[in-house]
């Protein structure tokens, strides 16, 4: 599966490596060519060397994007073993033979030519492309243990992916099967990644925003819990700074008696807080006028419970383990942590279960 995109200096080259790697160990290869009408005539010459090569092109409309230019040539492509790669020449086609070996060994359902691996590399990057890329490779950290998942150039078995509802806007393909992908073990296998050959990259700014949602979409996809509770948290640390941003403002600027100040401060950031959480956290279209007041309550409970722990950390749990006088108010700050920790804890668990809960049933009905 090559996605092409302007990269008409590259492809009778990369096409003819293809070919004689894979004849010089007797494989058969069909090339997949997924053109988006690239202005500078990659398709035209594509269709000129299916006279030459076993040459399959698709010809789509326009920039339509890199993952569902892949996605719908694993459609159009006759084989069970499908492999993909950039067509500007920084993937190595000599490696190609290695990797489907791996999979019809059966030692891997998915194959990844990897970077980040021993033996692999990158070659003439900046070294701000160089950051970027590790960046990027740590946020998918917890999604799987493969070293290289943003890699355009890997192999699978068609059978990883039939039936697994794959993202079209999910940036990173790869990364979508790697995560969402039905398959035993995946390898890695070094590679150099050369600077492209000709032509510019097509990947701009806003494609670092897409892969970070891309990244939050796969998180909940693979570990819903986890990924609920850091948004909620998340949304609860902002929610602290407006509770703050708007108490100093009624008693400074506004002369409200602190209390109700604080007052008015719980309602201002609670109610931001259950906005963010129902559109985003619990993805949630249930009735406000009925989720609101259940969220206020759980959030008033909330801070009952904060006041209890508090008390029962600071006068029962302290002097039991010796700490004194003196050294106190270091301490409150410690037990209030532990004390916000717990309650978000239990925040979190009693909207899940009661204010959301037809969400959150309806999302795992889904997968
Ligand atoms: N059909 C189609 N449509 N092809 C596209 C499109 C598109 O909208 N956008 C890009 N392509 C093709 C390019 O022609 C090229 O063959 C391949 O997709 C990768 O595009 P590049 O512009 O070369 O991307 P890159 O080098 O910045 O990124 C590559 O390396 C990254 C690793 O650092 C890609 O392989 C990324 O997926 C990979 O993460
Ligand atoms: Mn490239």
């Amino acid at each position: 599966m090559i996605p092409t995109y302007n990269e008409k200096p590259n492809l009778r080259e990369l096409i003819s490596r293809i070919n004689s790697a894979c004849s010089a160990k007797g494989m058969e290869v069909e090339i997949v060519v997924v053109d988006d009408n690239s202005p500078d005539g990659t398709g035209a010459l594509a269709e000129e060397l299916r006279n030459e090569f076993n040459v399959k092109v698709l010809h789509r409309a326009g920039k339509l994007g890199l993952s569902t230019a892949v996605i719908e040539g694993f459609e159009a492509a006759t084989g069970d073993l499908l492999v993909v790669m950039d067509a500007d020449l920084s993937h190595p086609p000599e490696k190609i033979p290695e990797m489907v070996e791996k999979i019809r060994s059966g030692d891997a359902q998915v194959v990844v030519g990897s970077r980040y691996v021993k033996g692999g590399c990158v070659e003439n990057w900046p070294i701000h492309r160089r950051l970027v890329s590790k960046g990027a490779t740590l946020i998918a950290r917890g999604l799987t243990k493969v070293k290289d998942p943003m890699s355009g150039f890997f192999a699978l078995e068609r059978a990883v992916i039939s039936g697994v509802e794959l993202n079209p806007i999910g940036y990173k393909i790869g990364l979508e099967i790697m995560v969402k992908g039905r398959y035993e073990r995946v390898e890695e296998i070094p590679i150099t990644f050369a600077d492209r050959k000709a032509g510019k990259s097509k990947l701009g700014a806003s494609v670092y925003l897409k892969y970070i949602d891309h990244c939050i979409r796969l998180y909940e996809h693979h570990r819903p819990w986890l990924a609920r509770y850091m948004k909620f948290a998340l949304i609860g640390g902002i929610g602290a700074v407006i509770n703050l941003a708007v108490l100093w403002i009624s008693v400074e600027i506004f002369f409200a008696h602190y209390l109700w100040a604080a007052v008015l401060a719980f309602v201002v950031a609670d109610t931001n807080n259950f906005i963010w959480n129902r559109w985003w956290t619990f993805r949630s279209k249930g009735k406000v006028h009925v989720q609101y007041p259940q969220f206020l309550l759980v959030s008033i409970d909330g801070l009952m419970l904060n006041l209890i722990i508090l008390k029962t950390i600071v006068e029962d749990l302290m002097p039991t383990l010796g700490i004194n006088e003196d050294r106190a108010s270091m301490f409150l700050v410690i037990a209030q942590v532990i004390a916000i920790f717990l309650v978000s804890i239990f925040n979190f668990v009693a909207n899940s279960f009661w204010t959301f809960s037809d969400d959150i049933k309806q999302n795992t009905a889904n997968k």
